[in-house]
């Protein structure tokens, strides 16, 4: 299939056949920086420009490798030292950056729907990275990419997601994602961060680990955003980890092949153990070696290199 889309905003504009083309296309690409000279100048003459508004390790370097990869040129845009600071809009900021005849910005932002405004004010191709709880496609898509590569398909998949669902763009972009290739979702957490209306996307809710992690094939553990916890969404961290944390003597709930997921960065001893996260079960490093192939297929294919051919990269 054909890829036209000029900007990634989120898995719930794409349909399961482009999402599809993009998990195909992060295939090719990872076989490429699995090379010793991992290169191709597939993104030759193009620029692109990181323009993040909040934190990020894996995001952020991930988004630089995967252009460096395909021979763009990159500019990492540092808030902290630009004109933002004096007062400068966003739209005048990203308005400057695209008369410097940059192709593509991937843009962080905490605000929900930042990269939608970019996309309609701008020429540039736009790359969501993450805005505030709304979406955060790069790392849905990597989710995906990493299940599918070891469960052959994502269809029928079993997955439960068990966290603070309420506040994650990543739950809600896996979601969206495992619901169009057809995998069967269940959320897991205490009732302030598992609503029930969740229910409307598809998704089983459960407010008990064991039921909810019950014959998954996958449990993709959120970070806790200590944060929140000053709202009283939940108790305290001690009766989470009780309730919610997955600790060895509990993985024999889910199926003997469980993958464990994590987006990071990652609470050990909360959310997770510290003897699960670095055990067989984890794959919390592959995902973020999958993260490069799946931004290196984004960035080919919204600055047009899947149209009309299929996918292609040379070298
Ligand atoms: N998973 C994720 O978005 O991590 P970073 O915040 O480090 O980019």
């Amino acid at each position: 299939m054909v890829f036209r889309k000029k900007h990634l905003l989120g898995l719930e504009e794409l349909s399961a056949e482009e999402i599809t083309t993009i998990l195909d296309a992060a295939a090719g690409m990872k076989e490429i920086f699995s090379r010793p000279v991992k290169k191709v100048p597939a993104l030759r003459g193009k620029t692109v420009c990181n323009l993040f508004f909040e934190n990020s390790t894996r995001t952020r370097t991930s988004f630089e490798l995967a252009a460096k990869n395909l021979s763009a040129d990159v500019v990492n845009f540092n808030v902290a030292t630009s004109s933002v600071v004096k007062g400068e809009s966003l739209l005048d900021t990203a308005r400057t950056i695209q008369s410097m005849a940059v192709d593509i910005v991937v843009i962080r932002h905490s605000c929900p729907g930042t990269p939608l405004l970019l996309s309609k004010r701008l020429n540039m191709s736009v790359v969501n990275a993450g805005d505030g709880a709304h979406a955060h496609p790069t790392q849905g898509l990597l989710d995906l990419f990493t299940m599918r590569e070891h469960f052959g398909s994502i269809k029928d998949l079993r997955v439960a997601i068990v966290g603070d669902i309420l506040h994650s763009r990543v739950a809600r972009s896996n979601i969206f994602g495992l619901r169009k290739l057809g995998a069967h979702v269940t959320l897991v957490g205490p009732s302030t961060l598992v609503p029930r209306e969740f229910k409307e996307m598809g998704c089983e809710i459960e407010y008990d680990l064991k039921r909810g992690i019950s014959n998954a094939n996958v449990i993709n553990l959120l970070r806790i955003q200590l944060e929140r916890q000053k709202k009283n969404l939940f108790p305290s961290i001690r009766e989470y980890r009780l309730l919610y944390g997955l600790q060895e003597d509990r993985l024999s709930w889910a199926s003997p092949d469980v993958l464990v997921m994590h987006p990071g960065p990652v609470n050990r001893g909360v959310e997770i153990s510290q003897e699960i996260a670095d055990g067989p079960h984890s794959v919390i490093n592959e995902q973020v070696t999958n993260g490069i192939a799946v931004r290196m297929a984004v960035l080919y294919l919204v600055s047009g290199g899947g149209a009309g051919s299929g996918v292609q990269v040379g070298g």
